[in-house]
Formats: C-alpha cells, structure tokens, sequence
C-alpha cells in the first residue's frame, strides 16, 4: 500500500481577496503556529485546514442527522460524542440526537461501512465545513467519520456568547497507517477500566492500533483454556480473561481501532517456564520476576514441546484475536542459557546454523509455520531481522530509523518505536520531532511504502494503574500527531500550545493524567501539611521531573512489582510546563540583540519562587514528613541551582561580568545540583540556569563577537560536564 499523498502546506490559500487581507494581517502568528494562536485547537493537525470567519453555535438544541442505516458505530460515535459535549458544556442536548438534515446541526454523510473490524490501510478520510448555519462531515467509509467528528469536538469551545463550534474547512486523511500505542500489561499489571478509557484517548488523537504486550518475565496476562496453567502460575491471578479481550476488542473496534497482541518469545519467557520449567533452556524452578532488566529464561528451540505448546496457544490466540497481524516480540535474548547449554549448541552446529541468531531465525521459522497456518502475519522487535527471516514478517524498530530504513530496504515493512518510548521520561517535543520518514531518508517509494508508521511504547516498569495515563498523556498526542500530520507540521511551540488544550479535553474522556498527581502527594502526606507547605510540595513537583531514560532503577533499586508506586517521582511529570518555560524564556533572553530587562525581571521572580519553594521543601516539609527527606535534599538543589541563578541574571543585569573562578564555583554548585537520589526527581531548568551562569561570565564579549559566535560560545561553556552516572 502507499502511504496518502501530501501537499506540501497545511494550508490551502483561497482566492478571495478578502480572506487574503485576513490572512495577512495574522502572518506573524500563523508563521509560528500552523493553525493560528486563538483558533480552537486541533491535534493531530489536520491535511488541509482553513479557519474562516464566524462560527456555528452549540446550544440546547444541538442535533446531527447521520445515516444510522450504514453502520450502526456511527449511531454509537455520534452518542458518545453528543454526551463528550454534554461533559464539556453543561449544556443537556435535547435526545434523540438524530434529525433530518435540513434541521440538523451537524450533518454526517457516509457511503459505505468500514468492516467490522478495522483493517490496515482502511480509508480513513473525511472532509469537514463547519458554516455559521450548519456542519456538515462527509466520510467514504465508516472509519472517516469516526476521525472526522473527533476533529469537531475539538473545534467546539466557549466564547463570550456561548458555546460553539469555528468554522472551518477540512479535508484530511493519515500520513500513516499504523499509528499505535503500546501497553506494557505484564510488568505491572493494567486491567480492563485502564484499557478502555486509554482506547478513548487513543479515538481522540485518531490513533488506530492497541498493542498489549501481554507476556513478560514478569507476568503472563491472558487467558490460555487450552493451557491454563500459563495463567494460573505466571500471573498472581492478574490476567485478560478470553471474555475480557473480546470486550477490549470490541470496545477499539467500535472506535476504529486494530488491537494487536503480542507474546513475547523466546527471550523475556519467565512467566511462560514457571508454569513448564522443561521448556526453558536451563533446568528450574523458575518463579515471576519481580525486578526489572534483561533476564537469562529463554525457551529453547530444540524442544519439540515448545512448537506442541506454542501451536495451542498461538491457535487459541489466534481464534480470539481477529486481528491479521501477531506479534511475537523476539527481543533481548541475552543468551546465556542458548550459549551454556551443550544440547543446544550441539543442535545449532548439526543443522548449521549461523550461532545463536541463526537459532533464533530458525524458532521464528517454525513461529511462522504456525502463524500461516492460522492467516497471521508476525511481528517483532529488530532482532528477528536474521538472514532467512520471510519478507512477509513485519520488523517494529526500537534501535531507530537507520535500522527501519534498513530493513525497508530488504523488504520488511515496519514500525518505528525508537524515540516513542515514552517509558524514558523525555518531554514531548523531543518525541514530537522524531519521524519513521525523516526528511534525510534516501528510501525510494517503495521502500518508503514499507513504512508503515510507528508505535508509542508505555513499557510498565515504572507505572501503575494510577499513573499510568500521566505517563501516556499528553505526550501520546503529540506522537500520534507526527502519525497522522504532514511531515512538515513540526512546530514545538504551537504543538505545545494545542497540547496543553488538548490535555484538558483528553481528561473529560476520564483519563486520569490531571488528577494522579494529587492522589500521589495525599499518599505521600500532603493533607498534614500546613497550607504553605503544602503548596511548596505541590509546586515542587510540578518543577522537577522523573529521571530520564533508565536512571530511576539506579535511583530506586528497592522497587519491585509488589511495591507501590508512590513516590516522588509518580507524581512528578515528565513535561514540566513552568520549568520548560522558565528554559523558553532563557533562550530567548539570550537571543535577543540587547537583553529584555522586562523579561530578566520574570526569570528574577520565578527563580525566587523555586528557591523558596525548595528551600521550604529541604527546612520545613521534611520535619513533618520525614518520609520525603530525598526530596528535601533535591530542594535544597533546587534552592542553590535558583541562587546561582539570581546570581547570574543580576550580573547580566548590572553589566558586571563574574570573575573566571568565581564562574566556575557557580558550575560546581549546578554539577551538585543534578545528582540523583532515591526520591528519582531531576531539576530540568539547570541546562538554562547553567546558560545564564555562561553568559554572565562572558558578557563583555557579547558586542566584539557578535551575537551568533557569542550564543555558540555561551551554550559552549555551559556544557555539563559528562555525567558519570
Ligand atoms: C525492547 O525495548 N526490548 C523492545
């Protein structure tokens, strides 16, 4: 399949002169933001998008006419959507809903009905004008219509005479066809409610495929009938039952959503040998691993029991899930058990294989044989990219896009997930830019046609029911973005703009992103606080952040599945909105051709603030709450890295440029400030603060370097130095 051609702006111009004039006169902010700061915001942003003057009211007397008689989803879509408005505007829409056209609100047309259950590669498209009189949203198939009235939800929104929806002109369809989301169920355990509301989110953001990892070392999540005791020794009783996935599957395919599952063989297998220790390639006991990491349980290959217990499972799996596409997993086998294990080697030399991989590429051969046999294609992780490995298998890339582009090259149609792990912590503007088809790529058009999109990937480490939507959302919605925009859709800025708006509407759907953070602070004793304390906690964590990438098990190796995740790093986010703020601001301090005194004056203020806060923290909060003197200790960092910075704006303000030494004690105090410890929060700002410390020492030669060498020079001496962690 080739992926949707795009034109190359967002933006159709029309001809009228008038429209022209309008769009003059709002250049500036449409060249920072693609749909304009002060229009409703859309995300994903759509293919072709033009606001127009005015807008179509949404009062008691709401109505939308749809052809309930080509498939009955939309009737479903248009309740749930009519009830989402409801939430939002307080406003009891009169029911039913339906009325003839010429009545009718919003007007939806659809020719044909999508399958029942979502295909890849399905049209998707859909054309939208909200008018002042009347919407009206036409769609092919039943699938556009879905997209197509989560795009008008977001354009309603209150103004001063009322609710209302702006008028627009849409015409849309994906850049992608794979746009997923990955939920790690095994590690820690992610029942049905968690499932469904995150099904709706991925429906708002127009994502279309659920990913359950549903095995891992640390639990078997599923219900086998013709093997139960996968289940019944590999989860402690937390697992899907066949009704449950059935449910879950209906539920996505009600919202245009594939659900695909994946077993992960024949590494991360714990779970499966705890239940049948022969099958391992090392003799038992095995038990579920509690930890986190790469462990040695790997089946082995070599034993006809692992293809007679996979060909059942894989079968019933095969029956329950609909979907075409299976995956396999095939990661991380650090082979340890294969290398020291002489039947295997023995098996590997007899049927000349190349080593270990050669083994792995022969297991998914025989995975395939029985995949076939069931109409499902496999799927897995880079590493069953093995020479022999079929065309027909699809590669999901967490090493990147060099690796992606490679395997397209062969063949392989795949998924990118690299840079969407959103387990790592990192902001979603680092996310948002990372693209399955870079502008650099040299693939061709068929090669490119392999791409098929990509995946973000909650691995479950470190997030339980109750944090897990603050790990996935926002930040999926900017990912999801990058699935569906045009390639050239890549403002931050404005992303960040539509994120935050975006956020508030993914939360009346019940996801709990906004509200897990309070729950955490009262777990962690926030209601025996004073008030001033207590607000010094609650903005101390909306400053700092998690630890990145894989520090936190560095920073917290006591945890296992078993414990609780209530720390202070839970209720941290990984996006913290004043903190990124505070470093935009810097950025743009030091941009500029003369420094903002205006805007040196806010920084003073803020950096005030977090040096009370933290120091709040470090003195008075730690005495009530013992339990938080990791924290206390990472707000007396954030006490010193605020003073360093006070110290710098004042020198910049002054004109007075900080002795070499005295520079560098200020680095010193910084370098202290971004150690780890158990309480696994980092200070994000201290990039910016160590920017300003930079700047204040070489201030005297911002006028003979000129502006561009001097920010080179600046951001030169601010390095950190490299991180010994
Ligand atoms: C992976 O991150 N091991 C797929």
């Amino acid at each position: 399949m080739s992926p949707p051609r795009i034109r190359n702006s967002v933006f159709l111009l029309r001809g009228t002169a008038i429209l022209f004039v309008l769009m003059l006169t709002a250049v500036d902010s449409r060249a920072a933001n693609p749909d304009g700061a002060g229009h409703p915001a859309l995300m994903p942003l759509p293919a072709h998008l033009e606001f127009e003057s005015g807008s179509l009211r949404v009062s008691r007397d709401f109505s939308v006419a749809f052809p309930s008689q080509v498939d009955p989803r939309i009737g479903r879509a248009v309740d749930r959507a009519v009830g989402r408005l409801e939430r939002r505007t307080g406003i009891q829409f009169e029911r039913p809903t339906s009325t003839d056209a010429a009545q009718a609100a919003l007007v939806i047309r659809c020719t044909l009905a999508s399958a029942p259950y979502p295909a890849l590669g399905e049209d998707e498209s859909y054309s939208l004008i909200v008018a002042p009189g009347q919407a009206r949203l036409d769609a092919p198939t039943t699938l556009g219509v879905l997209r197509g009235l989560e795009t008008f939800l977001q354009l309603v929104r209150q103004g001063p005479s009322g609710w209302s929806a702006a008028c627009v002109r849409i015409t849309d369809r994906p850049r992608f066809p794979w746009r997923g989301l990955m939920i790690d169920v095994a590690r820690h355990w992610q029942p049905i409610d968690v499932i469904e509301r995150n099904l709706d989110g991925m429906a708002m953001v127009k994502l279309n495929v659920l990913h359950l990892h549903l095995t891992d070392d640390q639990g078997f999540r599923i219900q086998s009938l013709t093997h139960p005791e996968l289940q019944e020794k590999g989860s402690d009783g937390h697992y899907f039952t066949q009704d449950q996935i059935r449910t879950i599957i209906a539920y996505a395919a009600d919202r245009g959503i594939r659900v695909v599952p994946e077993f992960d063989v024949p590494g991360h297998a714990t779970s499966w040998v705890v239940s049948h220790p022969e099958l391992a390639s090392a003799p038992g006991p095995y038990q579920i691993e509690r930890k986190w990491g790469v462990f040695n349980p790997v089946l082995d290959p070599t034993n006809p029991g692992v293809y007679r217990l996979l060909g059942d499972f894989l079968g019933e799996m095969a029956a329950l899930f609909p979907d075409p596409y299976m995956h396999l997993g095939g990661d991380e086998n650090n082979g340890v058990q294969w290398n020291a294990n002489p039947h295997i080697q023995a098996f590997i030399r007899e049927h000349h294989l190349q080593g270990n991989e050669g083994l792995h590429t022969y297991f998914n051969q025989r995975m395939i044989a029985i995949l076939d046999k069931h109409g499902k294609r496999l799927v897995g992780w880079d590493e069953i990219l093995q020479p022999g490995l079929p065309t027909s298998s699809v590669i999901q890339s967490w090493r990147g896009t060099d690796a992606l582009a490679a395997a397209a090259r062969r063949g392989y149609s795949g998924l990118l997930s690299n840079g969407y792990y959103i387990d790592l912590m990192q902001p979603a503007g680092q996310h948002y830019l990372v693209d399955p088809l870079p502008a650099s790529s040299t693939l061709d058009a068929t090669q490119r046609a392999r791409i098929l999109g990509g995946e973000a990937t909650m691995w479950s480490e470190w997030v339980s029911p109750e944090t897990i939507d603050s790990r996935i959302w926002p930040r999926t919605a900017a990912i999801a973005e990058r699935l569906w925009s045009p390639a050239n859709v890549r403002d931050v800025d404005d992303m960040y703009r539509r994120l935050a708006v975006i956020s508030s509407e993914l939360a009346e759907l019940g996801l709990e992103h906004l509200s897990s953070r309070e729950k955490i602070l009262a777990d962690l004793g926030i209601k025996k606080l004073d008030a001033p304390e207590a607000q010094a906690l609650r903005l101390f964590a909306g400053i700092v952040e998690p630890v990145k990438g894989y520090a936190r098990g560095k920073c917290q190796p006591w945890m296992t599945q078993l414990l609780p995740l209530t720390t202070m790093a839970d209720a941290a986010g990984p996006d913290s909105t004043p903190s990124r703020g505070f470093s935009r601001s810097v950025g743009r301090l030091l941009a500029g051709p003369a420094f903002d005194v205006r805007r040196l004056h806010s920084l003073e203020r803020a950096l005030t603030g977090w040096a009370r806060i933290g120091r709040t923290m470090s003195d008075e909060v730690v005495k009530v709450l013992p339990s938080l003197a990791d924290s206390g200790a990472i707000g007396r960092q954030l006490e010193d890295a605020s003073e360093v910075g006070l110290r710098a704006l004042r020198a910049l303000e002054s004109g007075r440029a900080p002795t070499p030494d005295r520079t560098l004690a200020e680095f010193a105090v910084l370098d202290a400030a971004a150690a780890h410890n158990g309480a696994a929060v980092e200070i994000p700002a201290l990039p910016a603060i160590r920017l300003l410390v930079a700047a204040a020492g070489e201030q005297n030669r911002r006028t003979s370097l000129g502006q561009d060498a001097w920010r080179r020079l600046v951001e030169e001496r601010a390095a950190p130095p490299r991180p010994a962690r």
